[in-house]
C-alpha cells in the first residue's frame, strides 16, 4: 500500500485566504493540473479516471489506500482487475456496449458493489459513475466510498437481532413451560399405563399374544408422540439466524398449537382455526413465523385473563389479500386503549405488571425481516386484531 507521500507531488498550491476567485481559476495549464492532483488526493473516496478501454488513467490516494495498489503499479491496467466475478469478466463489455449503443447501465448513477483489494480481499463499496467527454476523447470517473464499516455494523445489528428474537422464544417458551411439560407428560403417563397393562396380561395364563401386540402398538405410538413435542421444542428453541424454506401456512398455524393446548384444556379460552386450502406456500422462517403467531395468541390470552374473564375466543384465519398473504389473530378481549395504540409497537411498552413490553416490537422486526408488516386493526365487534401480512414476493 503506498503512503502519502508516494506520488511526489507537493501541498496544494495557497489560493489565498478570502479571495473571490473560484478555486483553481487563474492558474496556468501546469498549475492548474497540479491543483486538481492535490484536490484529487485530498479527497476522502477512493477516486479512479479510464479511459473508453477500461485503462486507468488516474489512481488517487484513497483508491491505492483503499485497494492496495501504488499508482504506478495500477495506471494503464484494466479497471476490471479491481473487481471480482462477474463484473471482471463482463467490464469490457458493459464499456463496449454503453459506447456503441449509448445506453448506460451505472454512469450517471450509484450503486452498491464489490470491489477487489490487491490481495484479493474483496469488499463492499459505493460507486457512482460519471462521464466527461472532450476532444473527442471520453473517460469515465468513478468515486468510491467504502462500506465495510457500514455493512459490518449492519451485520452486526443483524446478529444482536437475531439474538433478541432467540431470547424472546425462549422467555416465551418459559411461560409456557407448564403447557409443554403436560404434552410431554400424557403420552408418558399413557407408555406407564400400556406397559403395566401389558404386565398384567402376561401374567395371565392362556393366549396372550394378541393383546400383548396391541399393547405394544399403543406403547410404540405414545412413544412416537412424546418424541414428536421433544422435537418440535428442540427447533423452537434452536437458535441461529434465519432459515427460509418452503411452507404451508396452514402446517405452520397447526404446529404451533398444541404449544396453547395445556392453556385451552385447563380454561375457557378456546383457539380457533379453520385451515384454509388453495393457499400458495410462502417461503419463510417457520420457527419465526411461529414465534410471531405464538406472541399474538399469547398476548390476547393474556389481555382476556387481565380482563378478569376465564373465557374467552381467540381466531386465526388466513385470507390473501391481493398481493399479500394475511394472517389474523382476534380476540374478544377488552380491546387495546386508544391512547395506547400509538405505543403498542415500541419496545418496552407494557401495560402488564410482570410483562417485558418486547413480543410486539421483535415480532414487527420479524415481519420486516420477511418483507412483511405487522398491524393492530380494532375489530368493529371490539377486542384486538394483529394481522402479520407477507408479501407475494416472499412467496415461492
Ligand atoms: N390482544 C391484545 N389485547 C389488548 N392489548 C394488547 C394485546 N396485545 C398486546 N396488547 C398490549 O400491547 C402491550 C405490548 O405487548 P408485548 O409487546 O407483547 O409486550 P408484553 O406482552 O410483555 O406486555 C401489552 O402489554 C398490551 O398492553
Ligand atoms: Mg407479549
Amino acid at each position: 500500500m503506498s503512503g502519502g507521500d508516494s506520488t511526489g507531488r507537493g501541498p496544494a498550491p495557497a489560493t489565498g485566504c478570502g479571495e473571490a476567485a473560484a478555486p483553481g481559476e487563474g492558474l496556468g495549464n501546469a498549475r492548474r493540473a497540479d491543483f486538481l492532483d492535490t484536490l484529487m488526493d485530498a479527497a476522502v473516496d477512493a477516486i479512479i479516471i479510464i479511459d473508453h478501454r477500461g485503462r486507468i488513467e488516474r489512481f488517487n490516494l484513497s483508491a491505492q489506500r483503499l485497494f492496495g495498489y501504488t499508482e504506478q503499479e495500477i495506471l494503464g491496467r484494466n479497471v476490471r482487475d479491481l473487481m471480482p466475478e462477474p463484473n471482471r469478466g463482463r467490464h469490457d463489455s458493459y464499456l463496449e456496449n454503453y459506447l456503441r449503443t449509448g445506453q448506460p447501465a451505472i454512469i450517471g448513477k450509484g450503486r452498491r458493489e464489490q470491489g477487489m483489494r490487491k490481495n484479493g480481499e474483496i469488499f463492499p463499496m459505493w460507486l457512482s459513475v460519471g462521464e466527461s467527454r472532450r476532444g473527442g476523447k471520453v473517460n469515465f470517473v468513478g468515486i468510491i466510498h467504502d462500506l465495510t464499516h457500514r455493512v459490518e455494523a449492519e451485520n452486526k445489528m443483524r446478529r444482536l437481532e437475531q439474538q433478541l428474537f432467540h431470547a424472546d422464544r425462549l422467555v416465551t417458551l418459559g411461560e409456557l413451560t407448564a403447557g409443554i411439560a403436560h404434552e410431554i407428560n400424557q403420552p408418558l403417563t399413557a407408555i406407564a399405563a400400556y406397559a403395566d397393562a401389558g404386565r398384567q396380561i402376561a401374567g395371565k395364563p392362556g393366549a396372550v399374544g394378541d393383546d400383548l401386540m396391541d399393547v405394544c402398538a399403543r406403547i410404540g405410538e405414545q412413544s412416537r408422540r412424546a418424541a414428536a413435542v421433544v422435537t418440535r421444542l428442540r427447533k423452537l428453541v434452536r437458535g441461529g439466524g434465519v432459515s427460509k424454506s418452503r411452507h404451508d401456512i396452514n402446517d405452520i398455524v397447526r404446529n404451533m398449537l398444541p404449544l396453547f393446548e395445556h392453556e385451552v384444556n385447563s380454561s375457557d379460552i378456546r383457539i380457533e382455526f379453520e385451515a384454509v386450502d388453495g393457499l400458495p406456500e410462502i417461503y419463510v422462517d417457520e420457527i419465526q413465523i411461529q414465534q410471531v403467531l405464538v406472541n399474538l395468541v399469547k398476548n390476547s390470552m393474556d389481555a382476556i385473563r387481565d380482563d378478569g374473564r376465564s373465557e374467552g375466543r381467540i381466531r386465526i384465519v388466513v385470507v390473501r389479500r391481493e398481493e399479500n398473504l394475511a394472517i389474523s389473530v382476534s380476540d374478544d378481549g377488552p380491546g387495546v386503549p386508544v391512547e395506547q395504540e400509538t405505543h403498542l409497537f415500541e419496545p418496552f411498552f407494557t401495560s402488564k405488571p410482570k410483562g417485558v413490553g418486547l413480543g410486539l416490537s421483535i415480532c414487527k422486526s420479524i415481519a420486516a425481516v420477511h418483507g412483511g408488516r405487522l398491524v393492530h386493526e380494532r375489530p368493529e365487534s371490539g377486542g384486538a386484531r394483529f394481522i402479520l401480512s407477507l408479501p407475494l414476493a416472499a412467496i415461492g
